[in-house]
């Protein structure tokens, strides 16, 4: 089968497209027939990072596709699927045509949206709603989203606003205002020194700023990037953690139409270079999808 594989790190020219063989799923696993996959920052870093699993390595974290076989009885063969994988942590790559992994990991997919488009989901979805319960952000709150228009923070805007929180957005980009506001935001300003001074109950920052004074007194500074969190007290990061039960629940969303997945390019399998270039070029509105 084919499957996306790096056997050392370096730019998009170490992703070959390799013929391996199908895994064999463990007991309680399942087996999945890769629909779409997606790009995140953790795949090109864990391409061009010395980071992640012994090499060579199959990347990827997000997967949609459809169960071929099954030792889970929560799931069945030709059940639509998504599900979020670890693979820094366990080598458990989903750029692959078909993918083995826990049952308790895999959860049905969306029906609302096609099965490709599902992969924009997992990991930016899964992160954003953990992101957000660390911050104990409440029904009323002014929020600040760092990076609104990002894959994770556009989320973020959208499941803060549907929990009645009052969301604002930072963006990178003038051109990028009017999709927060779509996405739910009501203020929006693509320049950090813009920024209402101590005045949100929540920072959530995607994008690794120090929006710290727009932290109101008491507030709670939550961040998932790399960059070291500014100085104020009880800033912290967020790791997400793979969750079927989160990934459901952000899938029933998108079904009632309270949560939009964005996709703003897709790839076949065979161009998964251009896909890495397009994805680090940045400034995308929705997610770069892989198809198989
Ligand atoms: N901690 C965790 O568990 C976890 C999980 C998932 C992701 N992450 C990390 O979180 C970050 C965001 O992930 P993502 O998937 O959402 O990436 P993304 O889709 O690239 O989103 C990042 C957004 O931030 C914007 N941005 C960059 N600089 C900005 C600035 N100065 N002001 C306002 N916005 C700015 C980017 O705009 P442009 O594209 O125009 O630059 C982009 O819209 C990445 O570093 C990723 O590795 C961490």
């Amino acid at each position: 089968m084919r499957a996306i594989r790096i056997d050392r790190h370096g730019g998009p020219d170490v992703l070959t497209l390799a013929d391996i063989p199908e895994p064999v799923p463990a007991a309680g696993e399942v087996l999945v027939r890769t629909a779409a996959t997606s790009l995140n920052p953790v795949d090109w870093k864990t391409r061009a990072w010395e980071v992640g699993p012994p090499l060579p390595a199959t990347l990827g974290w997000d997967l949609s596709g459809r169960v071929v076989a099954s030792d889970d009885p929560a799931h069945h063969v030709g059940d639509a699927v998504i599900a979020l994988s670890a693979q820094i942590a366990t080598g458990r790559g989903t750029w692959s045509e078909l993918v083995a992994l826990p049952g308790h990991l895999v959860t049905a997919a969306p029906t609302a949206v096609p099965l490709a488009d599902a992969a924009a989901l997992p990991l930016a979805g899964v992160t954003a709603l953990q992101a957000l319960r660390a911050a104990e952000a409440a029904a009323g709150e002014r929020i600040l989203v760092v990076g609104a228009a990002g894959a994770v923070g556009g989320l973020a805007v959208q499941l803060a606003r549907a929990t009645g929180a009052r969301v604002d957005g930072l963006v990178s980009r003038a051109e990028h205002e009017a999709e927060a506001v779509e996405l739910g935001a009501e203020r929006v300003w693509h320049r950090a020194a813009d920024l209402p001074r101590h005045h949100y109950a929540v920072v959530l920052d995607t994008a690794g700023l120090d929006a710290s004074a727009a932290l109101a007194a008491g507030g709670r500074y939550v961040s998932i990037a790399d960059e070291p969190l500014p100085d104020v007290p009880g800033a912290r990061k967020s790791y997400v953690q793979e969750s079927a039960a989160d990934l459901s629940h952000l899938a029933e969303l998108v079904d009632t139409g309270e949560l939009r997945v964005r996709v703003a390019d897709s790839y076949p399998v065979a161009d998964i270079r251009a896909a890495h270039e397009r994805f680090e070029a940045g400034g995308l509105l929705g997610k770069v999808l892989v198809t198989f």
